[in-house]
């Protein structure tokens, strides 16, 4: 029996909510692993330390986010990001780039997913081999929310239908592509059940003992409008994670 092959992976945004499952994962499947963030040295926006990192790199895989809703400062780091990505990926003969999107963002011109919708045309129109795969918000959005938009006893969720997915499935089908050819857009990733945000954002709060008030705000505009009407779940001929929401939870809460 021929043995998988071994790659090298360096994996950017190493130390991210998925990042840390991208590297686990890679690892555990007996890949080489270059993790990249800023703790190491490397900053995808300025470009510091990347080229040298990438020596000897088979695939880059992208997981790397910032912490913004507002569409300048999202634009501008995505696009920052992905240039510099992709020319020390190409300067150092990386053949393969794949990188993390989200599902249903298609037309978005505001907000954080502005960025997201830059970021997926740079690399659809650029120099490296790309696998583009855009998955459903993670279960471990709903502690996300938490740290971001706490407000003392309150906790503002936009009005959201989502169907959330581990972030650890999400961080398995990347390291998947990874080791595969170049495909371009992939199948959509999304969870097992469609939730309302709110609703997945108390059951954290619950689970983990939070005694927090879930304050559920419909969003102005037109991607807020898009969160409520569905446009941001898996449409037919999507993959879809099997680890349930309340699994999850239950699997956080007794540290398993
Ligand atoms: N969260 C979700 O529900 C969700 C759902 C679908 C898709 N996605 C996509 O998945 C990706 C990862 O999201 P996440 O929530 O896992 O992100 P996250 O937890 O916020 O992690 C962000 C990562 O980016 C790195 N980073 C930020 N600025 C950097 C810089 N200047 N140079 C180098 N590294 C930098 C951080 O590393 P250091 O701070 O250590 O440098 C960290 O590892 C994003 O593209 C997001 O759009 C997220």
């Amino acid at each position: 029996m021929t043995p998988p092959q071994q790659l090298t992976l360096a994996v950017a945004g190493a130390t991210g909510v998925v990042g840390q499952h991208v590297v686990a994962r890679a690892r555990a499947a007996g890949h080489t692993v270059v993790p990249l963030s800023r703790g190491t040295g490397q900053d995808v926006v300025s470009g510091a330390g990347l080229r040298a990192a990438l020596d000897g790199a088979d695939a880059v895989v992208d997981v790397t986010s910032v912490e913004t809703t507002r569409t300048r400062a999202s634009v501008e780091f995505f696009t920052r990001a992905t240039e510099q990505l992709l020319a020390a990926e190409q300067a150092a003969g990386v053949g393969h780039h794949v990188v993390l999107s989200i599902v249903g963002i298609d037309g978005e011109t505001s907000g954080y997913y502005a960025g997201k919708v830059a970021q997926e045309r740079l690399v659809a129109a650029g120099p490296v081999p790309w696998t583009l795969l855009r998955a459903t918000q993670f279960h471990e959005f709903a502690a996300q929310m938490v740290q971001r938009t706490a407000v003392g006893p309150f906790v503002v969720v936009p009005a959201m239908r989502t169907a959330t997915v581990a972030a650890d499935e999400v961080a398995g089908a990347l390291v998947a592509l990874a080791t595969g050819a170049p495909c371009g857009r992939a199948a959509d990733l999304g969870g097992p059940a469609e939730a309302e945000l709110a609703d997945l954002v108390r059951r954290y709060l619950a689970a983990t003992g939070q005694r927090r008030r879930v304050l559920r705000v419909p969003l102005p505009g037109a991607a807020g409008r898009r969160m409520r009407d569905g446009s941001l779940l898996p449409g037919p001929g999507a993959d879809h994670g099997r680890v349930a929401f309340d699994e999850w939870l239950g699997e956080l809460v007794s540290g398993r």
